[in-house]
């Protein structure tokens, strides 16, 4: 069957490659789940493995095929399977367990091993292609209600785990109710973190470089956030306007406004990293400012990759509550659709150069 799939380490190696089909076979205990692939995402972190960046070929082949943003229906199951059944739509989570205590208790995602193993891009093969089978543990449903958001349960675990991990850190605080939140980027993990910020009553601010009216200033307003455009205004002069921020979460991809941020953040606050920066930037910061005010103010930095089952569930809710608040706005997110798996310059085209692009997906499959 085909997949799309690159060659780590080689510059634009995108290709269509030939993979054998996969069985249930593979999960002798009896708890695999065969799935068709009808749609799969992809983010930046596609564009870097292709940009040789980033991302390392299963061992013993020289291709990794792309892609770990998945929806898909499932077609068979084994006989031990509960989780799903067949005709259920699907995601799976992305990263597998490694041999540390947090991979055995089902969160990988917190794995303490140097070494990852992620499908799509790290040393497991992804889903762009047109069936997969896997573990049930991985595998988690999507209600058909939400079925018109498919690609978008991956990006939104990764946005519900980093604001799970800073309310979960803030438990020092003993109370900590937050009332402002910066969000810093408008892609698709900054307006879906701002979904779930405003849903939990924040004032949400969310940063981007571009003067409104463009898509993402429209998604934000549909769902009651701010929209603040950096040409207009400056970081400095919206905290002059509305004080520092309790909460700071970073979607931009740039590791020199990530460091910037630290000089915005309010007392006892969080600023959390989300973005992976596979180049080789280096910036300048007035670390001994920075370093005064940390310590005095109590603040704390934290990273936050990848998410566990627990946070594709958390963030499919949110998703749904989303759409009872603010109809019709979160499927604005799906801007770029690719028709077929043949259509990969296309999609790696669209991704590199299309500005405009707030999700580059392939409709692999219909139903
Ligand atoms: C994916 C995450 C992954 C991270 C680092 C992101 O694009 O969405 O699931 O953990 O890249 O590889
Ligand atoms: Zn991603």
């Amino acid at each position: 069957m085909k997949a799309i799939a690159v060659h780590p380490g080689k510059p634009n190696s995108v290709h269509l490659q030939d993979i054998p089909e996969p069985t249930l076979d593979k999960f002798p205990c009896g708890h695999g789940v065969l799935v068709k692939v009808l749609k799969v995402g992809v983010d930046a972190t596609d564009k870097e493995i292709n940009d040789a960046l980033y991302g390392n070929s299963p061992p013993g082949d020289d291709f990794l095929v792309l892609g770990h943003e998945s929806f898909g229906v499932v077609l068979e199951v084994g006989d031990k399977v509960t989780r799903v059944k067949p005709g259920d739509y699907v995601t799976a989570t992305v990263r597998r367990p490694g041999g540390s205590i947090y991979d055995k208790i089902g969160t990988y995602d917190m794995t303490s091993e140097e070494t990852y193993y992620e499908r799509g891009i790290n040393l497991l093969h992804g889903y762009l292609t047109e069936k997969f089978v896997d573990h049930e543990d991985y595998i988690v449903r999507v209600p058909k209600g939400l079925k018109h958001l498919h690609v978008l349960m991956e990006p939104m675990s990764c946005a519900a785990k980093a604001v799970q991990q800073a309310y979960e850190v803030q438990r020092r605080m003993k109370v900590w109710s937050p009332k402002t939140a910066f969000v810093m980027g408008a892609g698709q993990i900054g307006l879906l973190t701002s979904l779930i910020l405003k849903l939990r009553g924040l004032r949400v601010l969310t940063f981007a470089r571009s003067e409104p009216p463009t898509l993402s200033s429209e998604i934000i307003s549909g769902m009651e956030g701010e929209y603040v455009s950096l040409a207009r205004e400056s970081i400095g002069d919206v905290v002059k306007r509305v004080g520092k921020a309790d909460l700071i979460v970073d979607a931009t991809g740039s590791s020199n406004v990530a460091f910037d941020m630290m000089n915005h953040l309010g007392h006892n606050g969080v600023l959390v990293w989300t973005s992976i920066t596979g180049g080789s930037r280096s910036t300048e910061i007035h670390s001994d400012r920075i370093n005064i005010e940390w310590v005095l103010g109590n603040k704390l930095l934290l990273g936050s990759v990848n998410a566990n089952r627990e946070h594709f569930e958390s963030g499919i809710k949110d998703l749904a509550l989303g759409e009872v608040m603010y109809p019709g706005v979160i499927s604005k997110i799906l801007t770029h659709p690719v028709d077929g798996l043949d259509q990969y310059r296309e999609m790696m085209r669209l991704l590199v150069e299309d500005r405009s692009a707030l999700k580059v997906y392939v409709n692999v499959a219909s139903e």
